[in-house]
């Protein structure tokens, strides 16, 4: 039987999958890709935040299942986490044309819906990954200082959510980190921060 919140997720991912209002709304049909809505334990602690699918991730209806996929897994197995232990989603649920960056309008469309997904899961950390994400958790928890992510990578951000204390836990992103093994290695120093908050 699912939960409430799962309940709640279903009702919410639906929503995502009839926006035909989104830009990237066609680009899914035509191509036959799938919304990316996220997945994992609706009673995680730990919310993991990327920003939009890839090819892979589209084809497959999931997020982080391609190459950054394979690297996200790998530092959650650093701490002891599999996947299903936490929840990973993205701002952006659908794929944008060759990978380009989310445009203004499409993070504003699809921001309801993550910030949906966080009341509905109530995560007490949030660990957006890369810029993109970064920018608009801090934006949403009133976390103006230091919004550079080469500042706050691996650093733990208080914040107050409407449901109690949470923290924010700025990463790179694992995309970045594919082919750069310095980064790689801040990546594996940066999700060592996590461990605090596995019970
Ligand atoms: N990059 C992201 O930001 N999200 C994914 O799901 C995959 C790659």
């Amino acid at each position: 039987m699912p939960n409430d919140r799962e309940v709640q997720l279903e009702i919410l991912a639906d929503a995502v999958r009839q926006l035909e209002e989104s830009p990237l709304y066609t680009y899914r049909t035509e191509n036959n890709y799938a919304a990316v809505f996220g997945e994992g334990d609706s009673q995680a602690r730990i919310m993991v935040i990327g920003e939009a699918p890839g090819e892979q991730e589209a084809k497959q209806g999931r997020p982080f299942v391609g190459s950054a996929g394979k690297v996200l897994n790998d530092l959650l197995e650093l701490i002891g986490l599999q996947r299903e232990d936490i929840y990973i989603t993205n701002i952006v649920k659908d794929r944008p044309p060759d990978n380009r960056n989310p445009r203004v309008g499409e993070i504003k469309l699809y921001a309801p819906f993550l910030v949906q997904q966080i009341e509905i899961i109530q995560p007490k950390v949030i660990a957006p990954l890369g810029r993109f994400a970064m920018e608009f958790i801090l934006k949403q928890f009133d976390v103006f200082e230091k919004q550079k992510i080469s500042q706050v990578h691996g650093t733990v951000i208080k914040a107050q959510a409407a449901y109690g204390e949470i923290a924010i836990v700025p990463l790179y992103h694992p995309a970045a980190a594919f082919y750069n093994p310095t980064l790689q290695e801040t990546l594996r120093e940066d999700i060592l921060t996590l461990r605090q908050f596995v019970a």
